[in-house]
């Protein structure tokens, strides 16, 4: 790899446990369309990790099944083209078992423990000594998942750092034991603040299924109207001419992460820009329906083109099963690639080996 400039390769992905919201959209869904339009990548593969999301969904897989195709929906009606980028699903790649299974001898269990993720969640879902085995180990799923496909660069939220890092110490374990077959993968940080964390509507610090403050990507106009009408502000600012507060208010960080200079011109043309806005709601006499009424504007116009491509997609569902079973065979085909030269390396391909062959019979005649 050092002397050839190598071809840059993109994998992401998401657990279908929900439909998609707009923390997806702004967080990652946006950014996947962009480095998909902007033609410097050799090959994206996008990845419906539903295998990922049984790890600790045991209880529920007609949940995962049934979002599988919600998750595809959102995908394609925000922009991603499944002819230039692969959609797979991934439990249908088995190769990616057999990756985890040998990834895991280069992982010792205290090494996931520390995971920071991980540590996290299996707090957050109270497992305590009771953690699936599968769910422990995803992170070594997950370094498959990415090596399969060469990925080189894998555009995910900071939650996921620890993955990739645990990701690049199983590839150079691998590549310093076996042979330099794996590639180390760098992760493609969100920069702007508000949009790597949008919170919820009610000022959370997160939008979740489970808290009921998310705006999903398939709401309707009317939805996204009442969402907005009744989102947190400022509890201080009671009458227009109290001055207002920035910090913790929903509003404007969802304007932060969302407008653009040109919304100004469309939709509130006595403004000139975010900082004359906020500067006004700072001073007072500036009122919270009149900052409400704009974000709804602009998240109408985000929002109404992906509502409309997303009815259109809604009325061929097969031809959505076929766009993910043709894009899990290409990925089969990638994947099935890695781990033959993974095979290799390892020294396990006893029966393509004609000088392993011919050496044995030596060794007896
Ligand atoms: N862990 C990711 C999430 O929870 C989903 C995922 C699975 C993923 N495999 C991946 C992300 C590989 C990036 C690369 O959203």
């Amino acid at each position: 790899m050092e002397n050839k400039e190598q071809e840059k390769i993109i994998l992401t992905g998401d657990r279908p446990t929900g439909r998609l919201h707009i923390g997806h959209y702004v967080g990652s869904l946006v950014r996947r369309v962009e480095l998909q339009n902007s033609g410097e990548y050799k090959k994206i593969f996008i990845m419906i990790a539903d295998a990922q999301a049984l790890t600790d969904n045991i209880e529920n897989p007609e949940k995962v099944r049934q979002n599988v195709i919600e998750v595809a929906l959102d995908y394609i009606s925000c922009g991603l083209d499944p002819a230039r980028s692969t959609l797979l699903i991934q439990s249908q790649i088995p190769e990616l078992c057999e990756l985890s299974f040998y990834y895991m001898d280069l992982v010792t269990v205290a090494r996931l423990q520390r995971n920071p993720t991980v540590k996290n969640e299996i707090q957050m879902r109270n497992f305590e000594s009771s953690i699936p085995v599968g769910f422990f180990t995803y992170p070594v799923s997950q370094a498959a998942d990415i090596t399969a496909f060469k990925a080189t660069t894998v555009p995910v939220g900071d939650d996921q750092l620890p993955m990739i890092e645990q990701t690049r110490e199983i590839v150079h374990k691998f590549n310093t034991v076996y042979e330099p077959v794996l590639v180390e993968p760098e992760a493609l940080l969100q920069e702007n603040e508000a949009r790597r964390r949008l919170p919820g509507t009610d000022g959370k610090a997160k939008m979740s299924k489970s808290l009921g403050n998310c705006i999903y990507l398939a709401d309707t106009a009317d939805d996204v109207r009442t969402k907005i009408m009744s989102m947190y502000t400022d509890p201080l600012h009671l009458q227009v001419s109290d001055p207002g507060h920035l910090e913790g208010n929903t509003v404007f960080t969802y304007l932060d992460a969302f407008c653009r200079q040109e919304h100004f011109g469309r939709y509130l043309p006595d403004y000139t820009d975010l900082d004359e806005l906020k500067a006004h709601y700072q001073r007072g006499g500036l009122g919270d329906v009149k900052v409400k009424r704009f974000l709804i504007n602009i998240m109408q116009e985000i929002l109404e083109p992906i509502r409309v491509r997303r009815k259109e997609l809604e009325q061929d569902i097969p031809a959505l099963y076929e766009i993910l079973k043709r894009g899990s065979e290409a990925a089969r085909e990638e994947a099935a690639e890695t781990l033959a030269d993974v095979k290799r390396a390892m020294r396990i391909n006893y029966f393509e080996d004609a000088e392993l062959i011919r050496a044995q019979s030596e060794k007896y005649r």
